[in-house]
């Protein structure tokens, strides 16, 4: 509910009488909040209609028809729920609940993972903001209400008005699933759909901002609220949060350091990268990301200049604002093109005229479209289809803006105030007969030095945060760059000379060339700030070792600090390794603690639920 400030009104510096300061400083502060939304309803509504406040105002405590003046009624309960990974979603939601506060609705705006989902059915008015992760999988804090919404102990919604944004990527193959997921089910459960869901592309902001101007008109219709509906142009974008620098307005950091952190003769490249963020105001906790604006490789854009003819100094227009750039620095800075999407090939093969294009788009072919984008990009697209008679302008209209890349923060602000770190492993491999380079980490690595800049934005990330009590253990699993944020939850541990215990378990490939930050944890251990901590180096024996393997050897301890209460962290690969950690979890509870399949199923989802079990990965 929005907090109410305390006024004074003065007959000299306003434009009342004495009299009616007076009364107006007697009526006032008696009144409650329901009172002064209604009241300033009333008067707001009065003055839109023209009508002025002569009619006599009804003491109905829901609504009141002014002769002269529109319907006014009590602003209606509205509940904001987000389901967010690295919080993309939780922060428009914040901006939607902002917006319906300030034109006096009572707005709840929650994360799914705190919701209490027996609370759903006297809602009015539902907001769900849900991005997608893994493969078309809802977001960690939105699993149990994610499931609680799909099983059959989902309460009819018949009374409920509700709308869905959905956030993704189009070039995963469920694009959007959990919003569309959460859509069709409110629907299902005789909920009102008051706005079309949005299914938002990487490049939200914009279309986003549209779904909240929609919502906002919508929900002033179906309530005949009294407030004014903010203009569109109020509503069309949306603004980051009062810092002044951000995603869509990102701060040129300096860097300080770039290392290797791997030894000779390592088989990967991992580095170390220091920025200064002196001068920006932008602060982080330990759990959040960078977010990075990269540069696309050069050679990649010169072969496309070359198999297109292109001319690389020809000027063209970026976007709506009328931005320009060369064709040359299009490619280089602005446009993504090393990934295809379904869209973007519906897109041009409009433009082709091209019947083989057109044939991988017919229906029933879908899968061999998905085989084709598959690892594909740009340069594959115009070689293999002959596109380079589409003039650039046109062609590039057509493609996505590069979209930043998030990256754990390796340090703490406390320890090393207006810096941030990164620990970036160098993504290069050959797909479809070709080098390809993963176009940050090389930029990274190969193309930026001490003194360079680079654009980037701090994405905060609540899901991922130390406990606040600095006494409670932690459990940090980190192979590879998932090690990433522990090295800044230990060092902000030491810096403010936190308690708890702690216990990390680290893995990658060898003992010798890849063992990231070992002088730093071996110090930080001798110094008691890291309490444990077991390695798994998988490719120094003839059998894989993995953090899991550990975790296992060390199960009756890692059990007893889990009863301890331990909070427990993984961060990293997705795809393989946190799915297997968690099974093993699952092993440890029912080998230590007696527990069925079941049980420990439902220890570990409770553990989720109360951010006990936070995950950070990619
Ligand atoms: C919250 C979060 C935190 C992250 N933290 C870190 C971190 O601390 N350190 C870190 O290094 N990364 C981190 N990442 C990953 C990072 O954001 C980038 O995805 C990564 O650096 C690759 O980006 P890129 O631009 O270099 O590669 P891109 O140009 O984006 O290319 C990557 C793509 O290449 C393909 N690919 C990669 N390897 C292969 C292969 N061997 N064979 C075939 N295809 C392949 C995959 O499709 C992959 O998606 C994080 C990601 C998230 C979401
Ligand atoms: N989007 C991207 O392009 C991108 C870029 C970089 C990283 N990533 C993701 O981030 C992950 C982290 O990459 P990284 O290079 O830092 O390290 P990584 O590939 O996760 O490797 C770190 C260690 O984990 C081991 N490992 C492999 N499979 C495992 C499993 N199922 N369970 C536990 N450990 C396992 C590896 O062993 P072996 O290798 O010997 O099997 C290695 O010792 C990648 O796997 C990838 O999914 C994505
Ligand atoms: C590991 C990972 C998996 C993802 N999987 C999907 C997916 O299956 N479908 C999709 O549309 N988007 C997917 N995305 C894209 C996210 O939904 C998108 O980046 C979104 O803006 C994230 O919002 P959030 O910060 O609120 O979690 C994935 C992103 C990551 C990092």
């Amino acid at each position: 509910m929005m907090g109410w400030i305390s006024l004074e009104f003065q007959a000299t510096n306003s434009p009342f009488t004495a009299e009616q300061a007076e009364l107006l400083n007697r009526l006032l502060p008696a009144l409650t909040d329901v009172q002064r939304i209604w009241l300033s309803g009333y008067l707001s509504a009065s003055l839109q209609s023209g009508a002025g406040v002569a009619s006599p105002m009804s003491t109905s405590s829901t609504s009141v028809a002014a002769s002269a003046a529109p319907v006014v009624s009590v602003p209606k309960d509205v509940t904001v729920l987000f389901g967010s990974q690295t919080g993309n979603a939780q922060g428009l939601a914040k901006k939607l609940a902002q917006q319906l506060t300030a034109q006096g609705f009572d707005v709840t705006l929650s994360s799914m993972g705190d919701y209490k989902t027996n609370n759903l059915k006297k809602v009015h008015n539902l907001f769900v903001l849900a991005s997608t992760q893994g493969e078309g999988d809802p977001p960690d804090n939105a699993i149990p209400f994610y499931e609680f919404l799909q099983s059959k102990r989902a309460p009819q919604l018949a009374e409920t008005k509700f709308a869905v944004l959905g956030l993704g990527d189009t070039s995963y193959e469920f694009f959007c699933q959990t919003g569309k997921d959460f859509d069709k089910r409110l629907e299902e459960l005789g909920a009102e759909r008051i706005v079309p869901r949005a299914d938002c592309d990487v490049d939200f902001e914009e279309q986003a901002g549209e779904w909240i101007g929609a919502v906002l008109s919508a929900l002033g219709e179906a309530t005949a609220a009294s407030v004014a509906v903010a203009s569109p142009e109020a509503t069309a974008s949306v603004n980051e949060e009062a810092s002044p620098y951000s995603r869509t307005h990102p701060f040129a950091a300096e860097v300080l350091e770039n290392l290797n952190l791997n030894g000779r003769g390592s088989d990967q490249e991992t580095r170390h990268v220091e920025l200064s963020l002196e001068g920006s105001g932008l602060q982080y906790e330990p759990g959040d990301s960078l977010g990075v604006y990269p540069q696309n490789h050069p050679q990649l854009v010169e072969d496309i200049l070359q198999a297109t003819g292109w001319n690389g100094d020809e000027t063209i227009t970026l976007n709506k604002n009328g931005d320009t750039a060369s064709v040359r620095d299009a490619l280089l800075h602005h446009y993504e093109i090393t990934v295809l999407t379904k869209p973007l090939l519906e897109k041009v093969a409009g433009l082709a005229d091209n019947e083989q294009l057109d044939a991988l788009l017919e229906e029933g072919r879908e899968q061999d479209a998905r085989t084709y984008l598959q690892g594909r990009d740009l340069l594959d697209l115009i070689q293999d289809y002959g596109l380079g008679h589409i003039p650039a302008d046109e062609f590039l209209s057509l493609l996505r803006k590069i979209p930043a890349r998030l990256y754990s923060i390796a340090s703490s602000f406390k320890a090393s105030p207006d810096e941030v770190h990164l620990t970036v492993r160098k993504v290069e491999y050959e797909q479809h007969g070709r080098q390809r380079y993963g176009v940050c980490s090389v930029h990274l690595a190969e193309r930026l030095e001490a003194g360079d800049t680079l654009p980037v934005y701090i994405q905060h990330n609540d899901n991922f945060k130390l406990p606040k009590d600095s006494t409670t253990p932690i459990i940090m699993i980190g192979p590879g760059t998932g090690v990433a944020p522990f090295r800044s939850f230990v060092a902000e541990r030491e810096e403010t000379g936190a308690e708890g215990k702690s216990w990390l378990f680290f893995g990658d490939r060898r003992f010798a060339t890849d063992f990231l930050y070992q002088t730093e944890w071996q110090r930080w251990l001798k110094d008691g700030v890291l309490t444990r901590m077991d390695v798994a180096f998988s490719r120094d024996s003839d059998k894989k070792v993995y953090v899991q393997h550990r975790m296992l050897e060390r199960s009756r301890e890692l059990y007893e600090w889990l009863q301890e209460g331990a909070v427990l962290y993984v961060c990293g690969d997705e795809k393989h390794m946190a799915h297997d950690v968690h099974l093993t979890l699952e092993q440890i509870l029912m080998q230590e603690g007696n527990m069925s399949q079941e049980a420990a199923a439902e220890y570990l989802s409770t553990m989720l639920q109360q951010k006990r079990y936070q995950r950070d990965v990619y």
